[in-house]
This record gives C-alpha cells, sequence and structure tokens, in this order.
C-alpha cells in the first residue's frame, strides 16, 4: 500500500513506534521555533536541563507578541531571549522584526522538514511541505536538546480540493468554509493532507494561511504537496536550493476525505465568537464597523496586504472606520514601502502599524467598548481583543478592506457594483521577497554568549513526584471549550510577568472567577472540571504551569485539547476524561477523591480510576501511553527528563 506526504515525512524521522493511528511515535524534529511569551520558560527549563547547544538545524527564537516597551519586564525578556540564542546557538529574530511564522517560513522554512514550535500556529509551513506541529514549551526545550517528539499518531485526512478560486473568494474563505463545516472540534486527532487538482491552483502564501488556521480546527497539523508553487516561493525568498518535490503515493490511503469545490466558495466570515461562526459575508451585510484590522500570522503577509492597498489607492477609508494594516514582517513592511503602498495606503487614511501579534492579543488597538472590529485574524474569542464585550469578526483581507472603504459589512462583490473602477484585486506575489535582514541575528553573529536575567525573571518551579493519595475541592466549574486565554489571558499587563510564576499565577482563570487563584492557594490542592475540548487554543504552558503552581492536582474535563492536554502532563498535572452524567453531577465546591492509590495506578498502566464525589463513586479515565504516565508520576517532564539524564549517566 502507497504512503501519504504525512506518512513519508514521519517515516523518515521516525526513530521509536510504527506508523498506525493512535500509536505512540516518536519522531526526530529538524527546525524548532519559539517566541517571546513561550519562550523564556523554554530557555529557563533549557538552562534546568544543563545542556549546553541546541540541537537541532534551525533552533529560532522571535520576539513578537510582546514588542511593546511599557517598563523594564519585556526588554528584560528580549534581552534575556537574545542572550539565551546567543549562547545555546540559536538564531534571534528581534522586537519589530515580525511574527514567528512570517518570519520562519520567509527564512527557514523547507519542505520536508520536521517542525516543532512552541506556538500553536507553529503548523503555518504545512503549507511549503514541511511537517510543523505546536507543542508546549518543555517539549520544544526537549526537542532542541535533541530528543524526539512523541505524539499519538494521528488520524490523516485527505481534504480534496477541487476548481479554482473565483473572483473575491479567497484562500481566508477555504479554511473558514472548513470551520463551517467541521468546527473547533473537527480537526482532533487529525493530520489535514491537502490533495486533489485545486492544490496547484493555490500559491504558496495562499496554502500558508490554509494550514495557519488548520490550528483552530484542532488540527495536529495540516500540510501540502510540493510543486511548481513551492518551488516558486522559494526561489523569490531566496532559497530555491532547498526545494524538494513531494507528493503521496497514488495509491494511498487516508482515513477519511473531505471534498470542498474552491469554484463554489464565496466571501465568508467568522461571526463573535468562535471563528466556526462561519457565515456568507452577504447575511451580515450593512453591520457598521467601528475598526478594521489587517495582519496576523494567517493574513500579514506582502501578498495579503497588496490586495488591500490595491483595493484602497485613490480612495478614503470610511471617517466612522478606524483602519489598521500591521504586517506580519518588517521585510514585508519594508517592501511595501520602497513600492509606495505604504503612502497610498497612508493616504487612503490607514493607520501603519509595526510588525507584531499585537491586536491579535488585545495589545494595542483595543476595540471601543460594544463596538464591532472586523480583522483578518485566525481567533475572536470573547474579550481577546483585549475588551470583554468585543464583537470580532474574522475575514479575509479583500473583506476588510470592504468594509474599511464602505464604514459596514459589505459582500466585495456588492461594492465592486458599487465603486467605479474597483476590481478583484487577484493574488499576486513580488519577484523576489527581497527586504533587508538586519533584525535576523544568526548564531555566529551572536552578541551575547551568557545569560542574562532581569529582576522580572525568576526560576522555574518544580513538582514533587506524584502522591498516591489526591483528595480536594472542586474548586471550579466550567463549560465546553475553555481556551488557554481562559486560563491565562494574553493581554500585556497579564503576560508581562510571564517570566515571574508567582506573579503571572494570581490571573490564573481570573477571567471565569476572579477569586479562583486566591481560593486555589488557600485550599493547597484541589481539581478543575470541565466540559468538551478544555484547554483549546494557544499553546501557552502557563495555562498548565499557573495550576500547579496553585496547587491543581488534576482535571476533570470531558475532553481535552491536545497541546493543552500535553502541558498537563508535563506539569505533572493528572488529566481524567469524565463522561457528561459525571460532569453533569459534580459541582462546584464539591469534595473529591481518587479512591486508587494514584501514583501506582498511574505507573502500572490503569486507564479507570474511582473517583468518589461527595461519597458518590464515578469512573473517570486516564488515556496515556506509558512514557506520559512516567512523565506524570515524576512530576512533570522537567524532573522525568533530569532524572533520564541523570540515570543514563549523563
Ligand atoms: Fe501572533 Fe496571533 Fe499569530 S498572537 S502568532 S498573530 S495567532
Amino acid at each position: 500500500m502507497g504512503q501519504t506526504l504525512t506518512e513519508k515525512i514521519l517515516d523518515d524521522h521516525l526513530v521509536e513506534g510504527e506508523l498506525e493511528t493512535g500509536e505512540e511515535i516518536g519522531i526526530e524534529i529538524d527546525q524548532v521555533l519559539t517566541q517571546d511569551t513561550t519562550g523564556t520558560m523554554v530557555w529557563l527549563q533549557f538552562e534546568a536541563m544543563g545542556l549546553d547547544e541546541v540541537q537541532t538545524e534551525i533552533a529560532a527564537q522571535y520576539c513578537d507578541h510582546q514588542t511593546y516597551q511599557f517598563d523594564f519586564k519585556n526588554t528584560d525578556d528580549h534581552r534575556f531571549l537574545r542572550s539565551a540564542a546567543g549562547t545555546y546557538g540559536a538564531h534571534f529574530s528581534r522586537p519589530g522584526n515580525g511574527i514567528c511564522h512570517n518570519v520562519h517560513r520567509e527564512n527557514f522554512a523547507a519542505p520536508g522538514k520536521t517542525l516543532l514550535g512552541s506556538d500553536s500556529h507553529t503548523p503555518t509551513p504545512g503549507g511549503l511541505g514541511e511537517l510543523a506541529i505546536g507543542a508546549g514549551g518543555i517539549d520544544v526545550t526537549v526537542a532542541m536538546g535533541g530528543a524526539p517528539y512523541y505524539i499519538e499518531m494521528p488520524e490523516i485526512v485527505s481534504v480534496r480540493l477541487e476548481g479554482e478560486l473565483p473572483e473575491w473568494a479567497t484562500a481566508k474563505d477555504v479554511i473558514l468554509e472548513m470551520l463551517r463545516r467541521l468546527s473547533v472540534k473537527g480537526g482532533v486527532g487529525k493530520i489535514l493532507e491537502y490533495t486533489g487538482p485545486g492544490v496547484e491552483t493555490l500559491t504558496a502564501p495562499e496554502r500558508m494561511t490554509i494550514t495557519n488556521m488548520g490550528t483552530e480546527l484542532g488540527a495536529t497539523t495540516s500540510i501540502f504537496p510540493t510543486d511548481h508553487q513551492t518551488e516558486d516561493y522559494l526561489e523569490r525568498v531566496g532559497r530555491g536550493d532547498e526545494y524538494v518535490e513531494l507528493q503521496p503515493d497514488d495509491d494511498a490511503e487516508y482515513d477519511d476525505e473531505i471534498v470542498v469545490d474552491l469554484s463554489d466558495l464565496e466571501p465568508l466570515i467568522a461571526t463573535p465568537s468562535m471563528p466556526d461562526n462561519v457565515v456568507p459575508v452577504s447575511e451580515v451585510a450593512g453591520e457598521s464597523v467601528e475598526q478594521v484590522i489587517v495582519g496576523s500570522c494567517t493574513n500579514g503577509g506582502y501578498e495579503d496586504i497588496l490586495p488591500v492597498a490595491k483595493m484602497l489607492e485613490g480612495r478614503e477609508t470610511s471617517m466612522e472606520t478606524e483602519t489598521i494594516v500591521a504586517p506580519g514582517s518588517k521585510q514585508a513592511s519594508e517592501m511595501l514601502a520602497r513600492e509606495g503602498w505604504v503612502a497610498e495606503m497612508m493616504a487612503a487614511g490607514v493607520n501603519f502599524s509595526e510588525a507584531t501579534c499585537g491586536a491579535c492579543i488585545g495589545i494595542g488597538h483595543v476595540p471601543s467598548s460594544d463596538s464591532v472590529s472586523l480583522r483578518t485574524f485566525n481567533r475572536n474569542f470573547e474579550g481577546r481583543s483585549g475588551i470583554e464585550d468585543d464583537n470580532v469578526y474574522l475575514c479575509s483581507p479583500e473583506v476588510a478592506a470592504a468594509a474599511a472603504l464602505k464604514g459596514e459589512i459589505i459582500d466585495p462583490r456588492d461594492l465592486e457594483e458599487e465603486e467605479e473602477d474597483l476590481e478583484a484585486p487577484g493574488v499576486e506575489l513580488p519577484d523576489e521577497y527581497d527586504g533587508s535582514k538586519t533584525d535576523l541575528i544568526a548564531p555566529d553573529e551572536a552578541v551575547d554568549d551568557e545569560l542574562i536575567k532581569g529582576p522580572n525573571i525568576g526560576d522555574v518551579p518544580l513538582k514533587d513526584q506524584l502522591g498516591s493519595d489526591i483528595s480536594g475541592e472542586a474548586l471550579l466549574k466550567m463549560e465546553d471549550n475553555i481556551t488557554t486565554d481562559h486560563i491565562i489571558p494574553a493581554t500585556q499587563d497579564i503576560l508581562m510577568y510571564r517570566s515571574n510564576v508567582p506573579k503571572l499565577s494570581e490571573f490564573t482563570l481570573s477571567r471565569v472567577d476572579d477569586t479562583f487563584a486566591e481560593r486555589a492557594l488557600e485550599a493547597d490542592g484541589g481539581f478543575l472540571v470541565a466540559g468538551e475540548n478544555y484547554g483549546q487554543g494557544s499553546s501557552r504552558e502557563h495555562a498548565a504551569l499557573c495550576p500547579m503552581y496553585l496547587g491543581i492536582e488534576g482535571v476533570l474535563a470531558q475532553s481535552f485539547a491536545r497541546i493543552h492536554r500535553a502541558n498537563l502532563f508535563n506539569f505533572g498535572i493528572v488529566p481524567l476524561t469524565i463522561d457528561e452524567d459525571t460532569y453533569e453531577d459534580i459541582d462546584q465546591g464539591d469534595e473529591i477523591e481518587i479512591v486508587d492509590n494514584v501514583y501506582d495506578a498511574v505507573t502500572s498502566g490503569q486507564e479507570e480510576f474511582t473517583v468518589r464525589v461527595n461519597g458518590d463513586e464515578y469512573t473517570a479515565t486516564l488515556d496515556a501511553s506509558e512514557r506520559e504516565r512516567a512523565i506524570l508520576a515524576a512530576g512533570g517532564k522537567l524532573s522525568w527528563t533530569k532524572d533520564q539524564a541523570e540515570d543514563s549517566g549523563a
């Protein structure tokens, strides 16, 4: 039987296990990336493991989430990250140089390689045929030290693209259509492999818009085969020699198939406040828009902003709408500026911003209360924009530009009829991506050779070995789809403490219950209870690290999002799955006790646990590999890795 493209790349990198769905496999990692929110912990853990140098072909540290310098904390963190990159041999991308995924795809992403990144949108270069997976920081630390990355072999689903996108429909509409059909849980446990004749009609950047937002489907990753479009893009970024042709075998078998006819697509929009609330733009037309933002790792490339510039050229944006363009990389800004497009956009009323994540995580450009903000981003979770009563819509750059001109949501096809000389801008790549590289420091140009820590950079908290008796209060009961943004909000006033776990922990779950952190510390142990898909969204490991610091010992949920589930193991918190009836029966404040000897049960491979809640007994499941059980028993991955190193005499 032939192989899928995913199987071919995994096979090339396989160090342990067999490529059978559900089996745990260990794969070699060629490249790692980390950003500034997750990076400080990555390097502190790397230091704690006593390693000298990164072992992967490429390690890259980006500064994109917290680039604004409100006081010394972000600057201290960036100085620490530069010093860590220099000390251990990683590339360092300075604050302002751009969003990790954009800079990585321009400089390092390559077909056939594996990439592990401590950011949930790491799958972006799947559009170039790289097998790229988002993970917790500690997983990245360990991979950077040369160890394999372990993952349960996902199902491989063929997403067969047919036809060709009509005018005004874009790559963003392809992934919004997928979200409309599959929901934010539809990709869980799956790798989405794009196939079919429609693939070759999409440029590599368009493919990367699709793979970027596969994360919103919950997919492990998404990947495209390579062809002339991939080669063409690599040549334009000056790395044509890294092209390799990668295709699935003709007789490859997939676990499932989804067919999307590109010719049927029309401009779509995700309405507040989930990326899968997708409807045709025409359904919400007429809604007035106070803010439009074009940018982010989904649609912040040169080729995403150029259509906006073309639509705005010689026109004026609406007086009622603030329009912001924030490119994904400084290279894109520089190229657009050299070609005169920045001036054109500014003349049309655009406020041009630095290349950063910024507004995507509520840092800057916070919308006014109870207003509509239209963004080309990938997430619109409630409150993520920096204000609780937000109304964030997600759409393509073309739909965003149409709204900027009209001051209200409008299908760009209708605007074309109203506006003289407005036509669909289409997709255009530059002859050459030729921005200067002054903000990307290679390991051999490193400025520092020792770690520099400011006063806000603390040590990594460690947890003791797993105990045998675990009991405590159900400290918080939550609904379905709780995101890591709910657990640790990513806004600047909170995440500036990312290197100071005791302080950051005070904000744990504060968006759900602002007394939680205090109650958890007082209780000195206890449980979280949640519905389906607990921990979806960003990969930030602080969402497990801070609850661990507060003494949380177990989470009882109906299901867990992949990266967060791994992070719970990595920080020694027991993730137990419960059924709906058990979930319904547990109330906040109930006393919960795991009846089994937890340490023995975890290490012996026991799957069913008896949980006593106010005297009644229920069954909860621990679905974990042998390695995950060992990590949990050791009190987390850092302790486990150190134990392993000691055992091997390293
Ligand atoms: Fe940054 Fe938002 Fe992407 S936080 S990495 S632009 S999802």
